[in-house]
């Protein structure tokens, strides 16, 4: 995705993010956050507190919001600019029930939490040591046996599938009306992101971390989803 040009009083841009956004990149996207409510529901109660990591632009939180009307939310994200987004995705309706914090996981409240996600983040973050930590601290924020859904995209700029499977991202982000102005850059700044990493390495983290029972319930083209419990 390119970077965007913020103006929140403009019902268009938000429209564009809402529609062509992730849910025009990563394929089931509606699908994949409808899982992460029901995976999270079976852990957590149903007044019961989420903790969002990434919460920019407000998808997630606002797709749970509507899946459990009990719930309420802590989301973390370091861009101020994607929470101002979120709280007008999220509308009058979800936002009472939503705290949002800038800052990454550390600026969170310690909970306990009855559940977390970190939903599209994952491959943003350096894996010198901030990957692991960031699941340390999303664990640590959890009641024990509270679920946590991790979804990423996952690849290897060194694999020699890198070029199709980027060929494939860009067709599928055509196929959903992304402008070929924002998809030009795509191939480069997917190679240059030192961040991401495989979805076996994003596994390992997270057994590493000390979750347990960690389990695939998503996966599509280069992404990939678990559910894992604290
Ligand atoms: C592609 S957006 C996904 C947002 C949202 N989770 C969703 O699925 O719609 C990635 C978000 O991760 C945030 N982010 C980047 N680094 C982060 C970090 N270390 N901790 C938490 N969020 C981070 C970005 O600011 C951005 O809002």
């Amino acid at each position: 995705m390119s970077k965007p040009v913020f103006n929140f009083d403009d019902p268009d841009f938000v429209a564009k993010y809402v529609e062509k956004g992730p849910p025009a990149f990563t394929p089931g996207h509606a699908g994949l956050l409808q899982m992460t409510g029901v995976l999270l529901a079976e852990r957590a109660p149903a007044d019961g507190h989420i903790l969002v990591v990434g919460a920019g632009g407000g998808l997630d939180t606002r797709a749970m919001a509507r899946f459990a009307p009990g719930w309420r939310f802590t989301g973390v994200d370091p861009a101020a600019k994607m929470l101002d987004l979120a709280r007008v995705v999220l509308g009058d309706e979800i936002n009472p029930r939503v705290e949002l914090i800038e800052g990454g996981v550390e600026a969170a409240p310690e909970g306990p939490f009855d559940g977390a996600t970190l939903i599209l983040v994952l491959e943003l973050i350096p894996d010198d040591g901030s990957k692991l930590r960031t699941l340390q601290e999303i664990r640590r924020r959890l009641k024990p046996g509270a679920a946590f859904v991790l979804v990423d995209r996952c690849d290897d700029a060194d694999s020699p599938d890198f070029d199709r499977n980027i060929d494939r991202y860009i067709a599928y982000a055509t196929a959903s009306g992304v402008d070929p102005d924002t998809l030009g850059n795509a191939r480069a700044s997917h190679r240059a992101n030192k961040a991401m990493a495989t979805a076996a390495r994003d596994e390992a983290l997270l057994k590493e971390a000390g979750f347990s029972g960690v389990h695939t319930f998503y996966f599509a083209m280069n992404w990939q989803g678990w559910v894992a419990y604290a």
